[in-house]
């Protein structure tokens, strides 16, 4: 302690900067030395690249653990392994967790758990987002039981708080065990390549239980987890870029669930016409197109934030902009797997609405879909309670809903992608666009088998009847002329149609009936 220079005690003021820089240090040189070699930044460099320069405000610097076991009552550090407080991004408020791996390898005492839940409780409080930056050992082990309910505090909280605030995630190293509950409960997980990792067990229990051989990295790292088990929704290459992308992300959404999502200036006239768009479906109906080409066409400035890029690339969804306004993006991609519907497709873009629709963004989809996958794979892995998580997730909705029909809505996928049925509020249908129970060539063999079978030439006969059907349905007409879309527009047209249908939506005003909660099939 510093003492003033005639003896009387420690000088406050210095004992106070004193004690801060020491804070500062969290686990000492050395192992901030070590963090570095590993490819991580700290927790407060971290927290530096995340916030507004400058705008961090540090909370409950002084806070240590207290735990008397173990000889630990030797190893107070200040701050106790996570670093918390409030800062800004572009200039809006969140409060924000950082976890200090230099102490205690950011493993999470009773203290810690006590500092994060302050924040949390604060920022419900507040209506203001809260980001976790996680890198950590899990619970501290010389605490036990303690941090267990420490966890169990968070999770609670992250789990009251859903719907409320938006929660974000990033997991910067390891996160093992029931800590990986805390952020698959939140909104949006990202992943940093090669130096992170989430399993519920590692690879060493795996091999004790399972007999199976797998790398941390194979089990449970972000390319793992942003590919096959849609656990993250984005993989970075590094602390920066991961950081950067939560900082882009924050700038479409709401402070909390009774705001409306920031508005954005933007020189992209509202009234543009996308002449590339009318060329962008091919004639041939089984060719792919990339319907990312149709968002980037449509949206302000070309811009489209995409999220869970790399998981079920048959469904796009994402954030853009039109005039200003940020949109919530549900599209089919016809250029993987056709932009049919199936397990993981459904699982992806339910979570996607229901998040807009918690936070007040507008829905507008990009529909081109031949179906729900068939097989038994899928059948057995339960397509029918997953497909019906995207219909319910689109049901409940009571957000401006617009649906753009490019080319195929065929079948119950017709119905679930954001039909008006289901309370679309708007549907439009490009002049390519094909609404039918099925394609023509399928339907046709099912409701004229007999007639085929008869006829003097089957091959020349299926062949009329299928041309028949087409004529009939491959066209968006026959649903609109029962108002089942609202107009068949030029694609050229779709950016001024969709702004103008959204101004239209701007106060719009709907409700489901009162509830404790529905019981959407998980
Ligand atoms: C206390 C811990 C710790 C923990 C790491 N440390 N994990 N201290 N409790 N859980 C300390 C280490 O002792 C070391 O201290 C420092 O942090 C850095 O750890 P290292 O092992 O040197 O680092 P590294 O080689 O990078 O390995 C990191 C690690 C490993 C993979 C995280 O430390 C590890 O396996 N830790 C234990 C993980 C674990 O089993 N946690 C409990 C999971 S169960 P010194 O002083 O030597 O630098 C769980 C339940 C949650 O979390 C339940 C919620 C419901």
């Amino acid at each position: 302690m510093a003492e003033t220079s005639a003896g009387e005690g420690p000088n406050p003021l210095t004992e106070l900067h004193e004690r801060r820089e020491l804070s500062k240090l969290g686990g000492g040189v050395e192992r901030i030395a070590a963090q570095h070699e590993r490819g991580k930044l700290t927790a407060r460099e971290r927290l530096d690249l995340l916030l507004d320069p400058g705008s961090f405000v540090e909370m409950d610097a002084f806070v240590t653990h207290r735990c008397r076991d173990f000889g630990m009552e030797q190893k107070l550090i200040l701050g106790d392994g996570v670093v918390t407080g409030y800062g800004l991004i572009e200039d809006r408020p969140v409060y924000v967790f950082s976890h200090d791996f230099t102490v205690f390898g950011g493993s999470l005492s009773e203290s810690f758990a006590e500092k994060t839940c302050k924040i949390m409780d604060m920022a419900v409080k507040a209506g203001v987002p809260v980001i976790g930056l996680n890198d950590s050992g899990g619970a501290r082990i010389q605490e036990g039981v303690v941090s267990l309910g420490g966890y169990a505090d968070i999770f609670l909280r992250n789990t009251l708080a859903s719907g409320v605030i938006p929660q974000i995630s990033a997991v910067m190293g390891p996160c093992a065990g029931g800590a990986v509950y805390s952020p698959a409960i939140t909104d949006f997980v990202w992943m940093v390549q090669g130096t992170s990792y989430m399993f519920v067990t590692g690879p060493n229990v795996v091999k004790t239980v399972t007999h199976e051989e797998v790398t941390s990295e194979e089990l449970g790292g972000a390319t793992t987890h942003a590919t096959k088990s849609g656990v993250a929704h984005f993989a970075s290459k590094n602390d920066q870029e991961c950081l950067l992308g939560i900082r882009e992300l924050m700038g479409f959404l709401p402070l909390n669930n009774q705001e409306d999502p920031p508005r954005r200036p933007t020189s992209d006239d509202p009234n543009r016409r996308a002449a590339e768009l009318d060329q962008l479906v091919p004639e041939n109906p089984n060719k792919p197109y990339d319907i990312k080409k149709a968002i980037q066409y449509v949206c302000d400035d070309g811009h489209f934030f995409e999220v869970h890029e790399g998981y079920a690339r048959n469904l796009v969804v994402g954030f853009a902009r039109l005039d200003g306004r940020p949109v919530g993006i549900v599209a089919n991609q016809p250029a993987h797997l056709a932009g049919v519907l199936d397990i993981d497709a459904s699982q992806k873009g339910a979570r996607f609405v229901r998040f807009c629709d918690a936070f007040n963004i507008p829905l507008v989809v990009f529909e081109d879909v031949p179906g729900f996958l068939p097989g038994t794979q899928q059948e057995h892995g339960g397509i029918i309670k997953h497909g019906a998580k995207l219909l319910y997730a689109f049901c409940e909705a009571t957000v401006p809903k617009i649906t753009v029909i490019t080319r195929k809505a065929y079948g119950g996928a017709y119905d679930v992608m954001n039909s008006k049925h289901i309370r679309g509020d708007f549907n439009f249908a490009w002049p390519t666009a094909e609404i039918a129970v099925m394609g023509a060539k399928g339907a046709v063999e099912i409701i004229f088998r007999r007639e085929i079978a008869a006829a003097d030439d089957p091959v020349a006969e299926e062949a009329r009847l299928t041309e028949e059907y087409r004529q009939k349905f491959a066209n968006p007409f026959t649903a609109a002329e029962r108002g089942y879309i609202d107009d068949v527009i030029e694609a050229s047209q779709t950016r001024p149609r969709l702004i103008s249908a959204l101004r239209m939506l701007e106060n719009k005003r709907d409700q489901n009936p009162p509830k404790k909660h529905g019981n959407i099939p998980l």
